[in-house]
């Protein structure tokens, strides 16, 4: 709008209508790694949020919206903060969202808190993130949420005395504990733990570790993308696979993003996840139609993509119900049960922990076609996290 036309709206209108009603944009600050050795998660988000503007437009009650992303370069936790507070103080934005790493979301929880900013995690993941601020709706998954039903399956198959290896954070401590607890009460036992450190950890090692522990398996989180690829390069090289030590793995390991990189050492491997590019479902073929529309070079998606498209679906939904009149208290009481039709399955957020209720999948690698996939074929619906159990 040209100065001319707006002083003189504001001469008819300038007692009826507040300031912040005449503003005509909706704004979202999306925070995460776009460089760096985790670039692949801001990417992925993006790569989420341009499929889900592809598909809906990019209005909503007659507002537009603003995507702002910043980088953290990270895992960078003084940086997302510090991006934060200018998002919030310069950008003036209506929602905070992104978040791959736990440490970035965790230093970020207060800026929302104070600042009464619907924050909307799009994939950090240990348990604890969601009690640090009222203000936080998460629409990815947790650790211990995805670990704890493979606790019931690896007993169920047999498969009893295990060696568990972790990156140690909190995401990795939340997946050993809920993994263990879980295969220890189905009277299984884990015969070596190890954690790794979150930045470039060196594998064979500890890979060596494990083989001189001869467990049945090797049950494994590790942050996905590059470390992945690490993990599962030890595991072939130090002949676990020849061992006949199985891997058994959050669905990180075998991210859709990476495998098709990974080499044939994937095929077999068994993970729980909330998501598969290979889930069957009208809502996935959708978001799959959009992502690669969105994102020509995109490759395929994975669940950091997905949790970003449902969480701008959740933005949508706010700022429609809200009339585009964003509020920190309001916006929660909306996002507080919300129900969406997601690409992995039917997801909530619990209104008790404002934490994504979701299906957890068994799935294992094999070739459609020429290709990895992680195919679905065993399911625990209606997960909670447990990891708050008695809290
Ligand atoms: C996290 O830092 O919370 C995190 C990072 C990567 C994952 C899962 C969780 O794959």
């Amino acid at each position: 709008m040209k100065f001319k036309t707006m002083a003189a709206l504001a001469v008819t209108t300038a007692f009826a209508v507040p300031l912040a009603q005449a503003q005509d944009t909706i704004k979202v600050g999306v925070i995460a790694a776009f460089s760096g050795p985790f670039a692949d998660y801001g990417k992925q988000m993006e790569g989420g949020i341009k499929a889900w503007i592809a598909k809906n437009g990019d209005t909503v009650a007659g507002k537009k919206i603003q995507v702002i992303y910043k980088d953290t370069t990270g895992p960078s936790p003084e940086i997302a903060k510090r991006l934060a507070q200018e998002l919030v103080v310069r950008d003036k934005v209506d929602f905070l969202a992104g978040f791959g790493l736990t440490p970035e979301a965790l230093a970020v929880a207060p800026i929302a808190q104070q600042a009464k900013k619907p924050m909307i995690v799009m994939n950090a993941a240990t348990s604890i993130i969601t009690t640090k601020s009222d203000y936080i709706a998460r629409f990815s998954m947790t650790l211990p949420q995805i670990s704890a039903p493979m606790g019931d399956w690896a007993v169920k198959n047999k498969i009893r005395n295990v060696a568990t290896v972790v990156a140690d954070y909190g995401p990795g401590i939340d997946a050993e504990k809920a993994f263990s607890e879980r295969l220890a009460k189905n009277g299984g036992k884990v015969v070596e733990a190890i954690r790794v450190p979150l930045r470039n950890p060196e594998f064979a090692p500890y890979i060596q570790r494990i083989k001189d522990a001869k467990p049945d398996a090797v049950f494994v989180f590790v942050p996905a993308g590059e470390q992945s690829i690490a993990f599962m390069k030890g595991y072939r090289e130090r002949g676990l696979l020849d061992a006949g030590i199985k891997v058994i793995a959050t669905g990180d390991l075998t991210d859709d993003h990476v495998l098709p990189a990974m080499g044939d050492a994937t095929l077999g491997v068994i993970t729980t996840f909330h998501y598969s590019a290979a889930h069957k479902s009208p809502e996935n073929e959708a978001f799959l139609k959009s992502f690669a529309g969105a994102n020509p070079k995109g490759g395929r998606p994975n669940f950091m993509a997905v949790a970003a498209y449902d969480g701008m679906n959740a933005i949508y939904q706010v700022s429609q119900k809200l009339n585009g009149k964003i509020d920190g208290p309001k916006a929660m009481a909306v996002l507080k049960g919300m129900k969406i039709n997601s690409p992995r399955g039917p997801i909530s957020i619990d209104p008790a922990t404002r934490d994504v209720v979701q299906t957890v999948y068994v799935r294992k690698v094999e070739k459609i076609g020429n290709e990895p996939y992680n195919v679905e074929f065993d399911q625990f619906p209606n997960q909670k996290d447990p990891g708050k159990e008695g809290k």
